[in-house]
């Protein structure tokens, strides 16, 4: 394999990191990187905010703190909201098969069962600690900008994670974020037309924890790809 490739075989959603830092210069290095990635008319929708050390803990503590208040009265749920729709908000096949097999994959690894909410919660409130990276990084978009810039900032965060194989770095996508962007969002000083479009956690992987062995499966080019002749 090449190093392009085996930069974006190796990646991986990391759910588990240790403590071992990152430097700044190597954080702006691989946001350079990103950076390079192409955009509609070369409008380069991303901005990024880096969170350490103890604002990085500050910032857990309020979200965790939000997440924990929700189990206990769920009614507080329609409090907070994600800036945009990720998700369908009606699930449908093949999809929502694709993401039980997922949920469930990585749950049944871990050993929680389906009725147990105190493990699944627990489980879930580990992204509102960046999964112990040392390095959480918010990115967000101006609201007033098309669809297309989101498939922009896709590009832009591709990057970002395959330049950070190739500095031997992992890292976490999360959308799980976008729920508390009203926490986030004043916290990390955004302005009022931006939109909160993930966190990502960054750092060294724990390959002691078994969260890390899970592997995802994909479905393959034969199966989605159809030829015109
Ligand atoms: C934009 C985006 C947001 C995601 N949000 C989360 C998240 O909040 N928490 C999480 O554990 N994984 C999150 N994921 C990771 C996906 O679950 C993961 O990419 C998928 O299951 C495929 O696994 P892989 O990344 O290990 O290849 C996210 C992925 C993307 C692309």
């Amino acid at each position: 394999m090449n190093s392009v490739d085996q930069a974006i075989e190796s990646r991986m959603s990391v759910r588990a990191f240790t403590k071992e830092p990152v430097s700044r210069e190597i954080i702006l290095n691989l946001l350079d990187l990103s950076a390079r990635a192409p955009s509609g008319t070369n409008t380069q929708p991303w901005k990024a905010y880096v969170l350490e050390g103890e604002k990085l803990q500050q910032l857990c503590n309020l979200v965790c703190a939000a997440y924990d208040s929700i189990a206990q009265h769920p009614e507080l749920e329609k409090e907070y909201q994600a800036g945009y729709d990720y998700y369908p908000t009606k699930w449908f096949s093949p999809y929502i098969d694709r993401r039980r097999e997922n949920g469930w994959g990585l749950y049944g690894l871990l050993g929680i069962t389906k009725g147990d909410k105190d493990k699944m919660h627990a489980q879930h409130r580990k992204n509102f600690e960046f999964f112990g990276a040392p390095v959480g990084i918010f990115f967000t978009i101006d609201k007033e900008l098309g669809r297309g810039s989101m498939l922009d900032y896709g590009m832009f965060l591709q990057n970002f994670m395959i330049a950070a194989r190739g500095k031997n770095l992992d890292t976490c996508p999360q959308a799980a974020w976008n729920t508390f962007s009203k926490i986030i969002l004043p916290f990390i000083g955004a302005q009022d037309n931006e939109m909160l479009v993930c966190g990502m956690a960054l750092g060294h992987a724990d390959k002691e924890d078994i969260v890390n062995t899970f592997r995802t499966p994909r479905v393959s080019a034969q199966e989605f790809t159809t030829w015109i002749k």
